[in-house]
This record gives structure tokens, sequence and C-alpha cells, in this order.
């Protein structure tokens, strides 16, 4: 499974890209307007250590506008997905970047329909907000099976990236049920390593360790 991480705090990708953990990352104005940066140095900064996709939003709601910005974003780095909400015009963009061989992120997505469509308009990735889907009862997690059946049973070679995480169970479902990437908040994945017995396990060997008898110095043999 691949793993994004759903952040544009600099520090937290490179400390996750450090540790083995970042195949790429997802962006959206939220994540952006947090860091108190600009938007195009942040994305250029992670650009100069992440090889892998990197989603960034256009905001234009409108067929034309989602092209420009599309262009536009895609030129700033080689490892751009534009990420388009799942509107008809976004649609209708997402179909024109693939035909220009821009890669998108379809976003916004909370059935399995929707990501039929995105996967019929030829989206490179489709990210279904499971956590979102929890904030209003449903149990966002249920649409991640039923799009993985669908994309097989067709072929559709559209990546699911499971987004909006909100826990571990999250990603170790989305595992489960197949999905191609979970996209992870930082301080999920920080959970995901913690478990009380590998804590009190390392507590006992460096206990009992301490109680080994120092080496007595090795015997000779022969010559
Ligand atoms: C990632 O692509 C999404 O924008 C992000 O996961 C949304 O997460 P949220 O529902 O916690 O805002």
């Amino acid at each position: 499974m691949k793993f994004f991480i759903d952040t544009a705090n600099v520090q937290a990708i490179r400390e996750a890209h450090d540790r083995g953990m970042v195949d790429g990352v997802t962006t959206n104005p939220s994540l952006v307007a947090k860091e108190g940066r600009g938007f195009k140095e942040i994305v250029l900064e992670i650009a100069s250590f992440v090889k892998g996709p990197i989603s960034i939003e256009v905001v234009a709601t409108d067929y034309e506008g989602m092209m420009r910005e599309a262009r536009d974003l895609n030129g700033w780095i080689d490892n751009a997905a534009i990420k388009i909400p799942m509107t008809w015009d976004g649609l209708k963009a997402v179909r024109k970047c693939a035909d220009e061989g821009i890669k998108t992120n379809v976003t916004l997505c909370f059935s399995p329909n929707q990501a039929l469509l995105a996967a019929k308009a030829g989206a490179t990735f489709m990210s279904p907000f499971i956590g979102r889907l929890d904030d209003v009862g449903h149990v966002g997690m249920d649409i991640i099976p039923d799009i993985v059946q669908i994309y097989s049973n067709y072929g559709y070679k559209t990546e699911i990236i499971v987004a909006s995480i909100r826990h571990p169970v999250h990603v170790y479902e989305a595992a489960l049920a197949g999905a191609h990437i979970a996209t992870i908040p930082p301080d999920v994945l920080d959970k995901m390593v913690k478990h009380p017995l590998t804590d009190v396990g390392i507590e006992k060997f460096l206990a009992d360790y301490k109680k080994i008898p120092p080496a007595a110095e090795p015997k000779k043999h022969g010559r």
C-alpha cells in the first residue's frame, strides 16, 4: 500500500519521508492556510525532496477556470497531481487534463457512483473522504470495498486514495479493503507505530540486559 502524507507542513513531511513513509503528499486549501506561508513556496519546498505525486488543489469552480489553474499548477513542479472537485465541470476538466497528460486527483468524493464517474472521466487518483462521512453518521469505510470491487470489475486504472483519515483503524481497514493509497495525517501516522506492549517489551529487555554479568575474557585455544 502506498502512503501519502496529508499535510502541508514541510517539517512533518520531511520526518515521515526520512522514515520511508512518503510515497506522495496531499494538500488542500485548508491545510495550506494552517501553515501561514505562500502556497507556491510550500509546494516547491515539498517537491525538493518528495518525488511521488503532490496533490495541489484548484479553487475555481467552473471548467475554464479549473483548466487555467490546472495548467498553471502543473507547471510548478514535475510531479503535480491536480486536485479537482467532483462536479460536472470538474469531471470535464479531468477529462481534458487526461488528454493533455496532466495528472488529476478527484476530490470530495463520497459515494461509489462518484468514484465510477471519476474513473470514467480518466482521473489518475480519486479521493473518497471517509472521516467526513463518519462525521455525518455514515460508516465512511463502507464505500471503500465497493469502490475497490467496481474498479476491479472493469479494470479501471484510477487509484483510490482513502482520504479524510482520522485514526489508525481507518488506515488498517483501507489496507484490508485493498485501497491503493491512504493519505495519512502526521498525527495518525505517529499513532500507528505505538503499542503499549512494544514499550513494555523494550523496558523489560533493557532491565534484563543490566542483569547480564560482565563478559569473562575469552579463553585462548591452541597456538
Ligand atoms: C486529502 O486529500 C483531503 O483533502 C483530506 O484528507 C481531507 O481531510 P479532512 O476531512 O480531515 O479535512
